[in-house]
């Protein structure tokens, strides 16, 4: 058998986050001890470490059936640590971030949309092994004959092609349909090509750099590759990366209409239904047990997850249990409030059946200190120069009011000196943002004080 080449098709990243682009990683030593600052992390040291834990176990494939709660006051850190989470886990592994409240829709019922971002954060690797003609063309000759219905015209036949390798040489004769591939895709002498033996889809890889066309063109479009070894037929093995939500949708679109719909037209996309959802997770399961895939499941991380009511918290406790589970992550910054849909007051706002299928990673409100360190990182990572009196009054505000505020009052107050002609912030450009816009307790004052007049719900 020849040589077995890997092909690794890259799948898109995920959505960043503007607020933590910072983040690079949990900024653990190699024992998994936090280092005070590090990776764009400043202390917060035990829930780091705890979610240290966390990723370490999830990397060895021993996290199942358990949720992961962050939960601490708000500007704490709790988003923070769930990207530095992502971070972690590395590019393969799907990490998806929602709101809670993104849940509520009025189109879709709230289980499906929690469905739907379950089922992409489990990632599919399918291995493929498929039998290919790849090579170098050395020669190609279409054969054409006249058209069965006009006589004036002439259309491809068939065409003898001969491909070479380091060290095999072949020539086919293939039939009309692979022939028109080659054609349309400008097909000459020096393209490395690769068909595949059971289906005959050709696809260019690019033009041989050892080809007399490389030397002799300026060939700007096509990418030059090497001439392939070993046979000229042979065994390829094709990786696809993908996730379970991937699959449902190729699923559904083979469903949907059938052949008519090519006629009449159908459905763009038919629901992605239960049956729908069956057949994909039969299909996976029987492709992991014949070692044609590998799953790797991902990180659904739901922010503000007291806003989900006692169905979807039901929901959720039902499918971690379930095998083709994610990690999940909630965050909350409630200590004690109703769960939504009951008139139950519970910790955190979750059900207790919950919180008892979970570990709890706490954060602790940050020390003058910190915040000095975080807002001089944002700074940086903003491309903001601060001068040490704007940095002392920030770090006062994000102190008495709290982190994310001065944080969002950075960019804000960046704004204010580039709008004077100013390279610098200073302690002025602080003070007037800070006059300009209010924190939610002098929102919730001023309310107050107007409340006669506004209008009431
Ligand atoms: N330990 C930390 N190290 C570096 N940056 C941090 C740290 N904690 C928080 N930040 C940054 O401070 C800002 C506020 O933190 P974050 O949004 O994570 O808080 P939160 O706990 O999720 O708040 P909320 O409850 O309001 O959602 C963000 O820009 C975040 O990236
Ligand atoms: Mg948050």
């Amino acid at each position: 058998m020849g040589a077995s080449i890997r092909e690794v098709v890259p799948t898109p990243r995920f959505r960043r986050i503007g607020a933590h682009t910072h983040i690079k990683g949990l900024g653990l030593d190699e024992n998994g001890r936090a280092v005070k600052i590090k990776d764009g992390m400043v202390g917060q040291e035990r829930a780091r470490e705890a979610a240290g834990l966390i990723v370490k176990m999830i990397k060895e494939g021993k996290w199942a059936g358990k949720l992961i709660v962050l939960a601490g006051p708000p500007g704490t850190g709790k988003t923070a640590i769930a990207v530095a989470i992502a971070r972690e886990l590395g590019m393969n592994v799907p990490f998806i971030a929602m709101s809670a409240s993104e849940v509520y829709s009025s189109e879709v019922k709230k289980t499906e949309v929690l469905l739907e971002a379950m089922r992409k954060c489990i990632g599919v690797e399918i291995h493929e092994m498929r039998e290919v003609y790849e090579g170098e063309v050395v020669k190609f000759n279409v054969i054409t004959g006249p058209h069965p219905y006009n006589p004036y015209q002439r259309v491809i036949e068939r065409a003898a092609l001969t491909l070479k390798t380091t060290d095999d040489e072949r020539t086919l004769e293939v039939g009309e349909e692979i022939a028109a591939q080659l054609v349309e895709q400008g097909v000459r002498e020096g393209y490395v090509i690769q068909i595949d033996a059971e289906t005959g889809r050709a696809t260019v890889l690019g033009i041989s750099s050892e080809s007399d066309l490389a030397k002799k063109y300026e060939v700007g479009r096509r990418v030059r590759v090497p001439r392939p070894k070993g046979k000229v037929r042979k065994e390829k093995e094709f990786v696809y990366h993908m996730t379970l939500a991937d699959l449902d949708r190729m699923v559904a679109r083979r469903r949907s209409g059938g052949i008519l719909s090519l006629f009449f037209g159908g459905p763009e996309e038919k629901e992605i239904g239960p049956e729908v959802i069956a057949e994909v997770d039969r299909q996976v399961k029987e492709w992991v047990d014949q070692g044609k895939a590998f799953l790797h499941p991902g990180v659904l991380f739901i922010d503000d997850a007291h806003m989900l009511d006692i169905e979807t918290f039901a929901f959720l406790g039902r499918a971690v249990e379930s095998e083709l589970s994610p990690i999940i992550i909630l965050a909350t910054n409630r200590g004690f409030a109703r769960i939504r849909g009951t008139d139950v007051e519970a910790p955190l706002g979750f059900p207790a059946d919950l919180l008892d299928r979970a570990v709890i990673i706490g954060t602790e409100t940050y020390d003058a200190e910190s915040i000095r360190e975080i807002l001089k990182i944002r700074a940086t990572e903003e491309d903001i120069k601060l001068s040490d009196g704007a940095l002392n009054k920030l770090t006062e505000i994000g102190a008495r009011r709290s982190l994310r505020y001065a944080v969002q009052l950075l960019s804000i107050a960046a704004e204010n000196a580039r709008s004077r002609g100013a390279n610098e912030v200073d302690a002025a450009d602080v003070d007037r943002v800070d006059h300009l816009f209010m924190d939610v307790t002098e929102a919730v004052e001023h309310l107050k004080k107007y409340e006669s007049l506004m209008i009431r719900h």
